[in-house]
């Protein structure tokens, strides 16, 4: 099974007899968890029809730059922002030849330039046109750039001829771009990410709890595991799917999630506390259901354990990270937070108004003791791996500066 669970792949197709191998690759990445979205070059369709892959892709496939209809539904800035990463399979000379030189003078080159994310290029082509000095010149210049060439294979090809500009086969394609995921900029580290809501009870039927969906605690601990982590989750109750190889430990009550943090932190190096743990909880929890027999009645709530607190005032404590979920004045809320708590980083986002909880998109400022940084609007995920790579960078640099 390969790690591809959310990602968003932007596969462009080129005109090359291969390109009846992608609808195989279209098919593996989606069972693997990957949102596919198919840009073809007018070459491409030449070979196979827009309509293959809109078949099995079960969305509109992209041809064209200036199209008033694609256009509308999302143009191609839009299409470029949303990718993760883009894979062209096969990738012609010709095209090679065209992002080598910058051109944009159709969809899939101009999402080329546009887009910020790792391109993968999978070439197909006849043995003379991949070994042609022109050809690896531009492959060259493309390397330079951080483009990754995927392949090609050695073998018999369709022209009849035998050498290297085979396409790689759809199971390579698909493995190799979950590869380019793997990051490893934490591996060997132990983290422990709690996540979710939690609830504490009221009497057997009811409890008080928040709007945590859990989505950012669930990406940062799959981000954590694309850095090569070994990632345990503590989750409050969320209607989230459990990430594949992470040790989950579900919980409800904010000191259930206290007891099974405890447990575990002393095999921690890194704690990223995304739950939103609730802060109080009912001083006695009813044995029975409680009776709508009196007009009006109150709740007595006692203080819970701030969990993270405690963490980052261990002895031992491992590198702490919070997250602060503000209305108001985020920068100077947050830098409080992370002197008091004595945190080695803090996430602040702006909550209410349909931001931050159970939507798929948010925005953050990451602050530490000698620096922040903000980061854009962007998918949960996408987020999530951008707060690993800061948390990398730091922690990286504490237990550098320790052992000199
Ligand atoms: O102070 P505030 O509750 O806003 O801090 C939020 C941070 O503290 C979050 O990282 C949250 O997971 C953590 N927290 C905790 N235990 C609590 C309350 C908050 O670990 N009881």
């Amino acid at each position: 099974m390969y790690r591809l669970t959310g990602k968003r792949i932007l596969l462009g197709v080129t005109g090359g007899i291969a390109a009846y191998k992608t609808a195989v690759l279209l098919r593996l990445l989606q069972k693997n968890g990957a949102d596919v979205q198919v840009v073809m070059t007018r070459g491409a369709t030449e070979f196979v029809t827009p309509l293959t892959f809109q078949a099995l892709s079960g969305k509109v496939v992209h041809t064209e730059l200036l199209d008033l209809e694609t256009e509308s539904a999302m143009g191609h800035i839009e299409l470029a922002r949303w990718a993760d990463v883009i894979l062209i399979a096969p990738a012609s000379a010709n095209f090679i030849a065209r992002v080598a030189n910058g051109y944009a003078d159709d969809l899939l080159s101009t999402l080329c330039l546009a887009a910020d994310v790792p391109i993968l290029v999978a070439p197909a082509m006849n043995q003379q046109m991949w070994l042609n000095a022109a050809t690896q010149e531009n492959l060259e210049k493309l390397k330079t750039r951080g483009v990754v060439i995927l392949g090609p294979a050695e073998g018999d090809q369709a022209c009849g001829e035998n050498g290297p500009g085979r396409m790689l086969e759809a199971d390579e394609l698909a493995l190799l771009t979950a590869k380019t995921f793997e990051t490893n900029i934490l591996t060997g580290s132990r983290i422990l990410v709690t996540a979710g809501p939690t609830r504490e009870a009221i009497d057997p039927v009811r409890y008080i709890s928040n709007r945590s969906s859990g989505k950012m605690g669930y990406a940062v601990a799959m981000a954590a595991l694309e850095a090569g982590a070994d990632v345990s989750l503590i989750s409050g109750p969320v209607n989230l799917p459990e990430p594949e190889r992470v040790k989950v430990t579900n919980v409800s009550s904010a000191a259930e999630m206290h007891s099974a943090v405890m447990q575990k932190i002393s095999d921690t190096d890194i704690f990223i506390s995304a739950a939103a743990v609730a802060d109080y909880s009912l001083e006695t929890i009813s044995q029975q259901k409680i009776k709508k027999s009196s007009d009006s009645f109150e709740l007595k709530l006692k203080k819970n354990p701030d969990i993270l607190l405690e963490v980052a005032a261990l002895q031992s404590a491992p590198f702490s990270v919070g997250f602060a979920a503000e209305t108001e004045n985020l920068e100077s809320n947050a830098q409080l937070k992370l002197r008091s708590k004595k945190l080695d980083m803090i996430a602040a986002n702006l909550v209410g108004d349909n931001a931050g909880f159970d939507v798929d998109t948010n925005a953050m400022t990451v602050f530490w003791k000698t620096g922040q940084k903000q980061l854009q609007q962007a998918p949960k995920n996408r987020l999530a791996r951008n707060l690993i790579s800061l948390i990398a960078d730091q922690y990286n640099g504490k237990n550098t500066n320790k052992t000199h």
